[in-house]
């Protein structure tokens, strides 16, 4: 599937998206190549946060819908706010000047979603539920959505805010899957049936909020790409082997496990490789088996109870 409505008053969003995280050093001409490339491949799908480069990733993107004004009408772009040097912030106040920080540096007058980025513990749901409205009302954000959020903090939030929450971006990859491992371990005593976030999936399944994957190709935490790593051979010749029968790269592979989750679910590359857009891109038009998916799955180090 290329395409994913996150919600009615919303533009269809490809289920391939650019990850603007590692693009903040990109000079104008690479920018404008990278993102064209996406575009051509009917990505049109942008994530940033208002921390990725210290807002030099939105000042890039910033400069090419500068140069390109006609673009923005078929770009949906996604930023968040409330991290902050040392400490998580979903105040009111912080929120609101993050936004007005994040529309100046892309020079845009709305955002598509804005996503608060990890939980604040210590948030006043009451200030979210005001920033929320304010932004809505002013039209400089469309949609909202979380990240990083287990099921408990989402019911909580919505017990308060005006708006659907639309989406909740988490790490997920072949090599990085708590998610899904208690999932298929729930009533076991093994290390897979710790639940780590109270059953995430199947809640945002129930509520119609969208998964969004981020380090897609990651093995831990920012530990490095699994992609042809000794310590996942098996993972890899498995990839290698269904990347053949579908006759693309094996980070194509990688890419169309994850769209295979049935979240409405959106893959971020991190790519800033014109090329690897394209791999990514093809991911969009394979479906993959069960047995395929359950095998990668395995192969990743996994057990099937
Ligand atoms: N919500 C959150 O808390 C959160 C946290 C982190 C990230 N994110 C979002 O998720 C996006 C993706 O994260 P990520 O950058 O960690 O994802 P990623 O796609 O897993 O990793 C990107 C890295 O993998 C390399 N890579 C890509 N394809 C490769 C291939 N075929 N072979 C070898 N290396 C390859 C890239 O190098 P090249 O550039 O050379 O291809 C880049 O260094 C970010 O841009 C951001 O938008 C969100």
């Amino acid at each position: 599937m290329k395409q994913v409505i996150l919600q009615e008053n919303l533009k269809p969003v490809s289920t391939i998206g650019i990850g603007c995280m590692r693009i903040a050093s990109m000079n104008e001409k690479e920018a404008d190549t990278f993102i064209h490339t996406a575009l051509d491949a009917s990505i049109n799908f942008f994530d940033e946060a208002d921390i990725y480069g210290g807002g030099k990733s939105e000042e890039v993107l910033g400069t090419f819908l500068h140069n390109s004004p006609s673009e923005r009408e078929k770009m949906f772009i996604q930023s968040k706010c409330g991290i902050r040097k040392g400490f998580f912030d979903f105040s009111k106040e912080h929120i609101l000047s993050s936004v007005d920080g994040i529309l100046s540096r892309l020079h845009t007058d709305h955002l598509d979603s804005l996503l608060l980025h990890r939980p604040d513990i210590l948030m006043d749901v009451n200030e979210v539920q005001e920033a929320f409205d304010e932004l809505y009302q002013s039209g400089k954000v469309l949609a909202f959505g979380v990240s990083n959020m287990s099921s408990g903090h989402m019911s909580y939030l919505s017990k308060y805010i005006h708006q659907k929450l639309i989406t909740n971006q988490l790490q997920v990859s072949c090599a990085h899957t708590p998610i899904i491992d208690a999932l298929l371990h729930v009533d076991m005593h093994d290390t897979w049936s710790v639940d780590h976030d109270g059953g995430v999936l199947p809640y945002m399944m129930e509520n119609g909020i969208s998964l969004q994957c981020w380090s897609p190709l990651q093995k831990g935490y920012f530990e490095g790409v699994f992609l042809n790593d000794p310590e996942y051979k098996e993972l890899n010749d498995t990839l290698d082997s269904i990347a053949s029968k579908y006759k693309v790269e094996k980070d194509t592979i990688a890419y169309a496990w994850l769209l295979k989750i049935p979240c409405s679910t959106q893959v971020i590359t991190g790519t800033t490789k014109p090329e690897r857009i394209l791999s990514a891109a093809k991911a969009m038009d394979i479906d993959l088996t069960k047995e395929e998916w359950y095998q990668i799955y395995t192969s990743a180090g996994n057990i099937l109870p």
